[in-house]
């Protein structure tokens, strides 16, 4: 008897395991190995133009009264923190703290999403919105050549609540700021309760109720990086009608550094990174839908989901239509690459 069971247990056992296929081993080891030598290309945003702008607004009182404030880890962070760095924390100290008198003066409002809201930051540092990414937004479209106009109507691209455009429409109040988005409950919230920018509800495709010509900048943080590939051209091509000749557009894309990041964060096994670095380098692009029957908060639209795009397959397509101002790969989070273009005649 126990001769049968342990003849039947051998006969049932699992295979042997195949052994690794040597050259899909040299495969995969020579796409990977030079993004897990690549550098982390995380700019830091300390004291950019928009953070500066707003400290510089506050008054001395406002300062000490947010020093005053300061208690448990906000008082370890600022005794430990540079100049420079509390340049960037004392706006964002004065939201945490509610100190009215130095949110007036920045132009920044204290107001969290509740958690029905589809935002991308929460928690007492985000109550004002981000100024890092102001300061990210500003310095890219300098870098490029592309400054903030001295007039005129900026769009946020896919803003979701607000959390970048309350910042900026805080910093240049004298320009006209729009924000949209495909997120209804996002929009009716940044709307109700953001009076720096205008917020409107955006198709999931092309067109925008804009006219031609009627943006002089636009950007669209993790927007790209979501897009499929047909998606992403057919709105590269609507962004050229409503941004104006001579206007820019700012996006941020999944790139080679994504990849990077991943394996630097153990987010992505070694054969997947091969795969996208793979899909990158033979077509260019890579796309998975994710989203499931629910969409994202609701979002569906089968263009949708996580995108990567190569930056040559990217600039191919965008020439001569728009002129490739910067390219800074890696940029946003030592994650996403930063492109700004030039909206051509
Ligand atoms: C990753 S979030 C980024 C939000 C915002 N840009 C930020 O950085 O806080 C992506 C946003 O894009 C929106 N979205 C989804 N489909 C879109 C589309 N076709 N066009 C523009 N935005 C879209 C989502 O609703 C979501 O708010």
């Amino acid at each position: 008897m126990r001769q049968l069971l342990r003849r039947n247990r051998a006969e049932t056992a699992a295979p042997e395991p195949a052994l690794p296929d040597p050259l899909q081993l040299a495969r995969v080891d020579a796409l990977v190995a030079p993004l897990t030598d690549r550098e982390d290309r995380a700019v830091q945003h300390r004291g950019g133009p928009v953070s500066t702008a707003l400290y510089e607004r506050m008054s001395a009182e406002d300062v000490a009264a947010v020093v005053a404030a300061l208690e448990g880890s906000t008082r370890v962070n600022w005794d430990r923190a540079s100049e420079a760095e509390r340049v960037i924390l004392a706006p964002i100290f004065a939201a945490v703290y509610d100190i009215t008198s130095a949110l007036d003066h920045t132009g920044l409002v204290r107001a969290e999403p509740p958690e029905h809201v589809h935002a991308m930051a929460r928690g007492p540092l985000a109550h004002a919105g981000e100024p890092v990414l102001g300061d990210l937004v500003v310095r890219a479209f300098e870098e490029a050549g592309c400054g903030l106009p001295s007039d005129g109507r900026v769009l946020d691209f896919g803003c979701s609540s607000g959390r970048v455009v309350r910042v900026l429409g805080a910093y240049r109040p004298d320009l006209e700021w729009l924000g949209c988005d495909p997120n209804a409950d996002a929009i009716a919230w940044a709307s109700e309760h953001l009076p720096m920018a205008r917020f409107v509800v955006s198709p999931t495709v092309p067109p925008l109720e804009l006219g031609d010509g009627s943006i002089d900048r636009a950007y669209a943080i993790s927007i790209w990086s979501h897009f499929s590939r047909s998606a992403a051209l057919a709105w590269l091509v609507e962004m050229h009608r409503v941004v104006k000749p001579g206007g820019a557009l700012l996006l941020t894309t999944h790139g080679l550094d994504t990849v990077a990041y991943q394996l630097r964060h153990d987010l992505m096994t070694r054969d997947s990174a091969a795969e996208t670095t793979g899909a990158l380098l033979r077509d260019g692009t890579q796309f998975f839908s994710i989203f499931g029957d629910d969409g994202d908060w609701g979002v569906k639209d089968p263009g949708w989901g996580t995108g990567y795009l190569a930056a040559d397959w990217l600039a191919a397509h965008v020439t001569p239509d728009w002129a490739v101002r910067l390219f800074r790969p890696g940029m946003l989070d030592g994650n996403q690459d930063v492109f700004v273009l030039e909206r051509r005649p």
